[in-house]
C-alpha cells in the first residue's frame, strides 16, 4: 500500500479509502490509485481486512445434496445474489449425513463466515444449535425444524400436496399412491398432509399401503413405484415427493409397458428444468427456486447487517405446473 501511495502521490490512508470505499475520494485521486495499483499489480490483502473489520463479506451454504437440480438451482440464484451484493459464497454438501453436515458447519465457522443459509439433511436441532452458539446469523432454507425459534424461506409444501392430489382426484383418480421424502423432513410430511386433505375433502379412503417412503432419489422413486404396481389393486396414479422420485416412478411404470398417464398418471414436485423434458413430460409441483434463493440471501444478508432483527418465517406460494404425465 505503501508503494501503491508513493507511485499515486497520495497518502497511505487514501489508498486504503479508495480500496474500501470507507470515504469520499476525488475522481482524480480514485483513478490514480488505481491506476497505481494497476501498474504495481498490487492485490488488496482480503484475510488483513476481514480480521481488522471482522467481516469477511462470504457468506456458507449447506445443502444435503449437490446434484439434486433443485439445490444446484437455489444454490446458483443464492450465488448470483450474494455475488450482486459484494459477498461470495462457500457452497457446503453434506450428501444427507448430520456428522458431514456438522463438519461443515465447523468449517464454515473457521473460516469466520458473516452467515450461513442451512438445509437441514433432517433431524439437524442438535448441529444448528451448535452453530447458533457461535452467534453467527443462519437462515434456514426449504426446511423447518421444529421449536428453533431461527429465520426461514420455505414453499407451501402442505398446499403443494394438496394440489398435485385434487389434480389427480380431479381427473378420475381414486387409488392414488404416494413416494415421500424421509418422514422426518418438514416438507415430505406437510407434502403428505395436503394429499390427505385432498383425499378426505373428496370423501376418499385413505389407504395407507399406497404410502411408500422414498429418499429423494431417482432409485428410490423407481424402487417404491414397482412395489406400488405389483399391489394385487395398483393405484392408477401416483403423487411423488419430488421430481428425481417421479422420473424413477416413470422408469418403472415404462419398465412394463405401461402408458404414462393412460395407464399411470404421474405428478412430481419442484419443477426442476428437466420436467419439461422427460417423456412425457412431467406435471408437477412449481416451487420457486428463483426467489428462495434470493430472498433467503437478502433475509440473510439484512440480518448480518442489522443483527437486532425479529426473527421471521416466510412461505412462499407453490403452483401446479399441468403437463402430460397426468
Ligand atoms: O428434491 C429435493 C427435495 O428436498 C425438494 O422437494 C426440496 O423441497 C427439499 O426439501
Amino acid at each position: 500500500m505503501r508503494d501503491v501511495a508513493k507511485h499515486a502521490g497520495v497518502s497511505v490512508s487514501t489508498v486504503s479509502h479508495v480500496i474500501n470505499e470507507t470515504r469520499h475520494v476525488s475522481t482524480d485521486t480514485r483513478q490514480r490509485v488505481l491506476g497505481a495499483m494497476d501498474a504495481l499489480n498490487y492485490q488488496p490483502n482480503r484475510l488483513a481486512r476481514s480480521l481488522r473489520v471482522k467481516k469477511t463479506q462470504t457468506i456458507g451454504m449447506i445443502v444435503p445434496d449437490s446434484s439434486n437440480p433443485f439445490f444446484s438451482e437455489i444454490a446458483r440464484h443464492i450465488e448470483d445474489y450474494c455475488f450482486e451484493q459484494g459477498y461470495s459464497v462457500i457452497l457446503c454438501n453434506s450428501d444427507g449425513d448430520l456428522d458431514k453436515e456438522l463438519f461443515y458447519a465447523n468449517v464454515l465457522v473457521e473460516k469466520q463466515v458473516d452467515g450461513i443459509l442451512f438445509v437441514a439433511v433432517g433431524l439437524s436441532e442438535d448441529n444448528i444449535l451448535k452453530l447458533n452458539a457461535q452467534r453467527i446469523p443462519i437462515m434456514l432454507v426449504d426446511r423447518q425444524i421444529p421449536n428453533l425459534p431461527l429465520d426461514s424461506v420455505l414453499a407451501d409444501n402442505r398446499r403443494g400436496g394438496w394440489l398435485a392430489t385434487q389434480h389427480l382426484i380431479e381427473h378420475g383418480h381414486k387409488r392414488i399412491g404416494c413416494i415421500t421424502g424421509f418422514s422426518d423432513l418438514t416438507p415430505s410430511s406437510e407434502r403428505v398432509i395436503g394429499y390427505h386433505q385432498a383425499l378426505e375433502e373428496h370423501n376418499l379412503g385413505i389407504d395407507e399401503t399406497l404410502i411408500l417412503q422414498g429418499d429423494f432419489h431417482l432409485q428410490s422413486g423407481y424402487d417404491r413405484a414397482n412395489q406400488l404396481l405389483d399391489m394385487n389393486q395398483p393405484p392408477t396414479a401416483i403423487f411423488c415427493g419430488n421430481d428425481l422420485m417421479a422420473i424413477g416412478a416413470m422408469r418403472a411404470a415404462g419398465g412394463r409397458g405401461l402408458r404414462i398417464p393412460d395407464d399411470i398418471a404421474i405428478v412430481g414436485f419442484d419443477d426442476i428444468p428437466i420436467a419439461q423434458f422427460t417423456n412425457p413430460p412431467l406435471t408437477s409441483i412449481t416451487q420457486p427456486l428463483k426467489k428462495l434463493g434470493r430472498l433467503s440471501s437478502q433475509l440473510l444478508i439484512e440480518r448480518i447487517q442489522k443483527k437486532d432483527l425479529d426473527v421471521a418465517q416466510h412461505m412462499l406460494e407453490v403452483d401446479l405446473a399441468i403437463r402430460q404425465s397426468s
